[in-house]
């Protein structure tokens, strides 16, 4: 069980002991995550989709395959978010994709970039990846800003790159080598 702490906020891996609150929150938050996600339905909304996504995690994680971390305010303990590394690759590329979300109640306050920090530093020195990635849709500047505040480079733009919200999305490629932690 993975747990780092940053300023304002803690990662930890996402367990089925997370399960309940993270459902609150993703529901609370449907419609402010609806423009960054792909499509979802009423069916991913339910405890046992919730479950089904940690379990996934959780048989990622012990494959290589992806890291899934719960954000929680330091202060309070609370849920307010989750951080994840996907498509980990290894051989040549030793490289991965990172994905996050905050709380609309709780943005602002600097639990993504915290968040990012953790993530990155356990990518390199735990995981011993060589490089992450962050695609980020192009009108979405909070999330840029993020990425920026960690010193991630902005590398192009990727046409089309991913589905997300029903279209082939353009998406700003961040990426951050080892050399640059
Ligand atoms: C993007 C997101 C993760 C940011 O979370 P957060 O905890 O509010 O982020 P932080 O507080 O760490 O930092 C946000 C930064 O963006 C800035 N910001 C906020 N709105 C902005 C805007 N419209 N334009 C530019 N910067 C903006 C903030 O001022 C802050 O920067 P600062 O510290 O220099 O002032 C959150 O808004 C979210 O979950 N959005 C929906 C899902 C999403 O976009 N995920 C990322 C997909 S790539």
């Amino acid at each position: 069980m993975v747990r780092l702490e940053g300023t304002v906020a803690a990662i930890h891996s996402l367990t089925l002991a997370d399960a309940d609150e993270l459902l609150a929150l993703r529901i609370r938050n449907r419609r402010f995550f609806t423009p960054y996600e792909p499509v979802l339905n009423d069916d991913d909304f339910t405890a046992a989709s919730i479950r089904r996504g940690i379990e996934q995690g959780l048989h990622d994680e012990a494959e290589d395959r992806g890291y899934a971390f719960a954000i929680r305010d330091l202060q309070t303990a609370k849920l307010v978010g989750r951080i994840r590394l996907s498509n980990v690759f290894r051989g040549p590329w030793q490289n991965a994709t990172l994905g996050y979300y905050i709380d609309e109640a709780s943005n602002g306050r600097g639990f993504a970039t915290d968040a990012v920090a953790l993530t990155t530093r356990f990518a390199f020195e735990n995981a011993r990846l060589h490089r992450v990635q962050a695609g980020v849709r192009t009108d979405n500047p909070r999330s840029m800003r993020v990425l920026e505040k960690n010193a991630f480079r902005r590398e192009g733009i990727a046409l089309r790159y991913l589905n997300i919200s029903g279209e082939w999305r353009d998406h700003v490629i961040f990426a951050k080598t080892v050399e640059e932690a």
